[in-house]
């Protein structure tokens, strides 16, 4: 099969930039996908194009061609529903040129908005939540006879095992793995666990199916995915009981370690760890296996014990740095990035340092800093009230990304004069005489193309860098 066309990804809970991705050409019918916000919902549109490439689709990049246009959306904050909103407007021309055009909302907002959106966005002709992406095709047919289609129903057992994801990297050599659905932790600001449902983890058989078979198929890195990764059980209740004694249980470290036994040549890594849940024994196995990257995502949202309680996080700042130290101690070679919410309800300048103090212990090579969003329905909506006015919000968040920039570019700079294993993923952004890749820190390194092609392991010394950027060359 020809590849050919591409789909556009916009990642707005890490606010990324835009990127275009290769998919493969199966002809028929044209879909034209655009993905936004987190690396699950990434992954859910490799699971979409799957089905629908069993229907009958073939996917364009340009939207002008499609018969169907899907967006897999994010409700995370106020300003990633804005954004599609907006995005919906563009394809209102595009109807009057093509009258047959489809256009539907898949993901998050489609759950949390349900018939509201259909109603709002005259636009829209179907809905799917993020657990009805096999009714995909009947909904299609539903709206081909003249009506609008709607399925937002959520699951307690869809983890879409069996479908073999239609792969959207652009490289080859990276993908994802979803491991687990859904998310039962119910942080008060969060509206994960209303638009994507009660957790469920996926049979771990097919996990490591689809890791051998990346695998053979030239992929060098697996990210396992999860809201809460640490969670992540088979045959085990929540309180660690066993199921069913014929049935063997795996937790977490025992499913990273199977993954990474596929191959040595197999980089593993795994996103998002929750401070409440990660324990010794995966810290133990990351140290064991030296393909388990060495980088922890670990979201600690604010740095203050009362806030963390009214965030319903689990742990206090104590047990968080707990944590750290154990990271420090088990991996001291591990990079440490974080999620940081400021001016969550009731926040005070107090507590705000708070935060830049604990940052100021940890020092995060890398992090993810949002201000407080309210959203509908969640326990923060319906229990307290969102006083800190947003210019202070907005304050507070710059005083955070101004600290993190100097201990990101100070990360970078430790990175001078060492050597790393990288793997290589193409041509760099910015010229193409250069190659990058990343080092198990998860840091992007640049250097020159020489003799390499992607998929390769190369050892860089890093001579250079940016807060962003290692520099370097091969040796
Ligand atoms: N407002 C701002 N940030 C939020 N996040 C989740 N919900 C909200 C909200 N209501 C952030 C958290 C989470 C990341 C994915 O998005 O930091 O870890
Ligand atoms: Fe949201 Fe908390 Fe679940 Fe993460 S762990 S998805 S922040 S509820």
């Amino acid at each position: 099969m020809e590849e050919k066309v591409e789909i556009k990804v916009i990642d707005e809970a890490r606010q990324g930039e835009a990127t275009m991705v290769k998919v493969q050409e199966t002809g028929g019918k044209k879909l034209y996908l655009e993905s936004y916000g987190c690396q699950m919902n990434f992954s859910d549109s490799e699971i979409v194009a799957s089905i629908l490439a069993k229907d009958g689709f073939t996917t364009t990049r340009n939207a002008e061609e499609a018969d169907l246009v899907l967006l897999n959306t994010c409700s995370i904050r106020d300003n990633a529903e804005q954004r599609v909103r907006n995005r919906l407007k563009h394809f209102k021309s595009a109807k009057v040129h093509n009258p047959e055009l489809v256009v539907g909302v898949l993901g998050c907002m489609a759950e949390r908005l349900k018939a509201k959106l259909l109603e709002e966005e005259k636009l829209v002709d179907l809905i799917a939540g993020p657990d009805a992406y096999r009714d995909l095709p009947n909904l299609i047919e539903e709206v081909g006879s003249g009506q609008k289609a709607a399925n937002v129903l959520l699951s307690r057992e869809e983890t879409y095992a069996d479908i073999n994801p239609v792969r959207l990297s652009q490289s080859g050599v990276t993908a994802f793995i979803s491991i687990m659905r859904g998310c039962d932790n119910m942080c008060s600001f969060c509206v994960v666990p209303f638009t994507r449902g009660r957790e469920r983890s996926r049979d771990p058989e097919s996990i490591v199916d689809e890791a051998h078979e990346l695998f053979q198929k030239g992929f060098r890195e697996v990210t396992l995915l999860g809201q809460n990764v640490d969670s992540y059980r088979w045959n085990l209740t929540a309180k660690g009981e066993i199921k069913n004694p014929e049935v063997p249980t795996v937790n977490f470290a025992q499913l990273l370690e199977r993954v990474a036994l596929v191959s040595p040549d197999l980089r593993v890594r795994f996103s998002t760890s929750h401070p409440k849940d990660m324990t010794d024994e995966v810290l133990h196995a990351m140290a064991r296996h030296e393909n388990i990257c060495n980088y922890i995502h670990l979201p600690v949202q604010s740095g203050n014990s009362d806030i963390l309680k009214k965030m319903n996080r689990g742990y206090t700042r104590e047990w968080y740095l707990d944590r750290i130290r154990a990271i420090r101690e088990i991996i001291p070679e591990c990079a440490i990035s974080t999620d940081i919410i400021t001016g969550f309800c009731s926040e005070t300048p107090d507590q705000h340092d708070e935060t830049l103090s604990l940052m100021q212990e940890v020092k995060y090579d890398f992090a993810y800093m949002f201000y407080y969003s309210e959203r509908p329905k969640t326990l923060a909506e319906r229990k307290y009230e969102d006083d800190v006015p947003v210019t202070e919000k907005k304050a507070r968040l710059a005083e955070i990304i101004q600290l993190q920039q100097q201990h990101g570019l100070a990360s970078n700079r430790r990175a001078l004069g060492r050597t790393f294993k990288v793997l290589v993923e193409g041509p760099s952004k910015r010229s193409d005489e250069h190659f990058c890749g990343r080092n198990s820190q998860n840091a992007m390194v640049v250097f020159p193309r020489e003799a390499v092609v992607a998929g390769d392991y190369v050892e860089v010394k890093v001579t250079d860098c940016t807060a962003a950027t290692l520099m370097g060359e091969l040796v």
